[in-house]
């Protein structure tokens, strides 16, 4: 079977600057891949192409079927398929939880009322949030407000899931409860790219560790990298996170 995620020379400038220099690896059904590195290093950029908010310069990338460098790749359906949640949980403030959570699936997927409550409230539950259905975003902490922001991406039914540094603004407490939603979606098969600085959680979690520098995979393996890196500066970067 074909990988969920092909990225071969992966090429992306933003104007006269190259932020991804070439960027080459795969994702395969139910892994858990954790792209690492120094701010700026493309990270973002690289998680932004793969759902195709960044269009890419060069290179190849076929996410879940859909080839992308093609000239009129199919966004429709690729959006269907690819669910992203990014540091900031962008909530629509005057909706519950629940009008929040079933509004795509009703809206894009043509789900009937029932049909979109069943599977938000199943969502919903699922990052332990099912008492909050009819709060609203302001009532919630940060930490749930992001767990709200994933259930809302789950009820899409997604085949791969893009976390982009979820728990960057959380502090501790609601990081670890993020965390372990994050880590229960894994558990249950979930295909996930994620961008983190949790060293920790990408070690006990993620199949694959990418480590970015500089718009280019520096170092690549499974999560012993973290703890036997092969080059300099993997070694640096992982003394200054840890
Ligand atoms: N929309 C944009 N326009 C111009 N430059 C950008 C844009 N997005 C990102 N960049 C630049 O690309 C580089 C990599 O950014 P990013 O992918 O966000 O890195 P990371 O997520 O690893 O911190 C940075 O130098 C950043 O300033
Ligand atoms: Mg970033």
């Amino acid at each position: 079977m074909s990988p969920i995620v092909e990225m071969r020379e992966l090429r992306k400038s933003f104007g006269a600057v190259d932020v991804l220099k070439g960027v080459t690896f795969d994702v395969e059904r139910g892994q858990v891949a954790a792209i690492i590195g120094q701010s700026g290093s493309g990270k973002s950029t690289a998680l932004r192409c793969i759902d195709h908010l960044e269009k890419i310069n060069g290179g190849e990338l076929t996410v879940c079927g859909h080839a992308l460098h093609t000239d009129k790749p199919d966004l429709a359906a690729l959006r269907k398929d690819v669910g992203i949640v990014f540091q900031g949980y962008n909530l629509f403030p005057h909706l519950t939880v629940g009008q929040n959570i079933t509004m795509a699936p009703k809206l894009v997927h043509r789900r009937s009322r029932k049909e979109a409550d069943e599977i938000g409230r199943e969502m919903i539950a699922k990052v332990g949030l099912a008492d909050r259905w009819d709060y609203y975003p302001e009532q919630l902490s940060g930490g749930q407000q992001q767990r709200v922001a994933i259930a809302r991406s789950l009820a899409m039914q997604p085949k791969l899931m893009l976390f982009d540094e979820v728990t960057s603004a959380l502090d501790p407490k609601l990081t670890g409860e993020v965390l372990r939603v994050m880590e229960k979606l894994a558990s249950e098969g979930m295909t996930m790219i994620l961008v983190t600085h949790e060293m920790q959680f990408a070690r006990n979690v993620a199949d694959k560790v990418i480590y970015m520098r500089d718009g280019r995979v520096h170092e690549m393996g499974g999560p012993e990298i973290l703890s036997q890196p092969s080059t300099p500066e993997l070694a640096d970067f992982v003394n200054e996170e840890f």
